[in-house]
């Protein structure tokens, strides 16, 4: 502790996989040890992040309970030795959480240096099948739609003759025998809401104990680098005081990625925090190499400058045992504080304070802004290990929010992502990559956003389903882009899809759709040679209305197509952009086996 202090740290984690050491034996709880680690913090001037441990169910608990273990799609439980083996749907497991979670709550509540309580660590679904998880999924169903024949018609299940006769027939879809039989999306779509709501509900019976035992501690859980873990994150947000994650990417765009979407997790636009910030080596990879010289430092001050709050590390002292003995800390095993990494952070934290305290304004409001929704993404790849049949299996959501997070952000330019429903206030410009799922009432918020000024760039594939991902037949957004949608075609997604325009050759991937555009739409930029039956037709196209106007893509942008939308279109819509920074920016070179790359930030 003396170390940490004069490290320059003022706050520990503490406990999050620790169930097993605070419960030895059920109904048995022991506290007595972190209470006087939390003491010994406070008479060094150190604060507290407490954890929940629901991630690390202790082997008590499974012999006694093994109901509360995930189970797979063949019926077997994931057994213990590792961590995460529990289903979020058991009902046990949720009163055995509660019971601890009540009891730590109470024994912590006291300290004066308990700063934040952390759920859980880095929550993801468990795609189980247990007993519970198949009639809380009926149930979840009845709710949703109440009679047979709604949930028959919403999942298509008319066709092959698959319809449900009883509410009993429904249970959690497994991939047929063979894996060879497709299953309709619709299904998977649902079927991934409702694992989804289970962690939501699983983190709110633990932030209601919380909130009630420890009023004014504040809440987070701490997210993996962003991917799919079968959660929406703006739902599982709202439950929280501020999102936080932890932050295992050297490449200095791919956390930029992570920082802004996090940070648009958090509708009181207060930041977020870093969880666990990588400082050394991790153990995951199959090469786990020192980040670059100097990387810690600019990406401390990285987060700062996207919206961090709090940064943590991951981890203080190497581990003496356990599965992540190799894994580089500040301190090594002996104590020894002589490494590299400690004297990085001792030399950084002044310059990390200081990039803080001259933010003019804790508070981010790009007018630059993506379009995202989790429900979207899972309609755009909902297989896994389901054969489902579509047009083209190329698309890659997180990809594309990932290639126009990154062209956007180009010289530093401000830009967050949004949800449908957050505000749009600060924005000029909405980006939608693809958003095939809209609903009447976003459809109506977008006409507006444009008639009074804004810029609205669209991408394929957008408000062609209903909410169970079933064609509606029609581009929602066909009369706002001033376009008569024609056909879909695909590409290998080795193959580049030629755009010509006046002004720019680029190419786009993955599909196109052909349009014919509508009086007052012009045509930007057509499919070129070898385009099939898209070739001549427009591939980009532009309308204005009211005030603003809509850029519509007929096809997927690659980088280099990105780059003449950013200049032509979306630089001269800007009134008062938006920098992360005004300070100078930190140029940063490194060089590995791919090659040398030279970033600034
Ligand atoms: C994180 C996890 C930590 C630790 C770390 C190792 O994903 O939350 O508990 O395992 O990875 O890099």
């Amino acid at each position: 502790l003396d170390n940490m202090r004069a490290l320059g740290l003022d706050c520990v984690r503490v406990g999050e996989f620790a169930w097993s050491r605070l419960e030895p034996t059920e109904g048995h709880y022991d506290f007595a040890w972190i209470e006087r680690f939390i003491e010994m913090a406070r008479e060094k001037g150190l604060d507290i992040i407490a954890c929940t441990p629901s991630a690390a169910p202790p082997r008590w608990l499974c012999q006694r309970y093994p109901e509360i273990l995930p189970v797979d799609q063949h019926g077997h439980p994931l057994l213990p030795g590792g961590r995460k083996h529990y289903c979020h749907s058991s009902r046990k497991y949720r009163e055995l959480v509660a019971a601890l979670v009540e009891r730590l709550a109470a024994a912590l509540s006291g300290y004066d240096n308990l700063l934040l309580w952390q759920i859980d660590n880095e929550l993801s679904s468990s795609n189980s099948y247990s007993a519970d998880a198949d009639s809380r999924f009926r149930q979840w169903f009845q709710e949703k739609y109440e009679s047979l024949d709604r949930l028959n018609r919403a999942w298509g299940t008319y066709f092959w003759g698959n319809d449900f006769s009883d509410w009993e027939q429904v249970a959690l879809p497994r991939p047929p025998l063979g894996g060879k039989a497709a299953i309709p999306k619709a299904i998977l779509l649902d079927m991934k809401r409702f694992r989804s709501d289970e962690i939501i509900g699983f983190v709110q019976s633990q932030t209601e104990i919380l909130r009630r035992i420890c009023p004014g501690v504040p809440i987070t859980t701490n997210w993996s680098p962003i991917f799919d873990y079968g959660f929406d994150f703006h739902k599982l947000a709202g439950l929280l005081d501020f999102p936080a994650w932890d932050h295992y990417c050297p490449d200095a765009r791919a956390a930029a990625f992570c920082h802004d979407f996090v940070f648009s997790c958090n509708p009181r636009n207060t930041g977020f925090w870093v969880m666990e910030q990588q400082c050394a080596p991790p153990d995951s990879g199959s090469c786990n190499s020192w980040p670059p010289v100097g990387w810690l430092t600019a990406a401390g001050r990285q987060n700062i400058l996207h919206g961090a709050r709090g940064i943590v590390f991951f981890h203080w002292r190497e581990f003496p045992y356990g599965a992540e003995v190799e894994h580089g800390a500040i301190v090594r095993l002996n104590g020894d504080t002589d490494t590299m990494v400690y004297r990085e952070i001792k030399e950084a934290i002044p310059q990390w304070r200081e990039a803080a305290a001259n933010l003019a304004d804790h508070t981010r409001q790009p007018e630059v802004g993506i379009l995202f929704d989790m429900e979207n993404w899972w309609s755009l790849q909902p297989g896994g290990s389901f054969k489902v049949k579509r047009r083209t299996q190329a698309v890659d959501y997180r990809a594309l929010l990932r290639a126009w997070h990154q062209s956007l952000r180009k010289d530093g330019l401000d830009v967050v992502f949004h949800t449908p429903a957050s505000d749009w206030s600060p924005l000029r410009v909405l980006v939608i990559p693809s958003l095939p799922m809209i609903s009447e009432e976003l459809q109506d918020r977008l006409t507006k956003f444009v008639e009074s000024g804004g810029l609205l760039v669209v991408g394929p594939q957008t408000g062609i389903w209903d909410a169970s991902a079933n064609p509606t037949g029609q581009h929602a957004l066909a009369g706002l882009s001033g376009l008569k949608f024609l056909e879909l075609d695909c590409f290998d997604p080795d193959l580049e899809i030629a755009v010509a325009g006046e002004s720019f050759q680029a190419a786009g991937m993955w599909l196109g759709e052909s349009a014919s555009p509508l009086k007052n739409t012009q045509t930007i930029a057509v499919f070129g040679a070898s385009t099939g039956i898209l070739e001549g037709k427009a591939a980009i196209a532009a309308r204005s209305t009211g005030r603003g106007k809509v850029i519509t893509l007929n096809t997927h942008p690659t980088k280099e197509m990105l780059e003449p939308i950013r200049q032509h279109w979306i630089e001269p819509a800007l009134e008062r952009p938006t920098h992360a920074s005004d300070a100078a920016p930190l140029r940063f070179r490194w060089a590995n086996k791919d090659g040398a790359f030279e970033i600034e930030l």
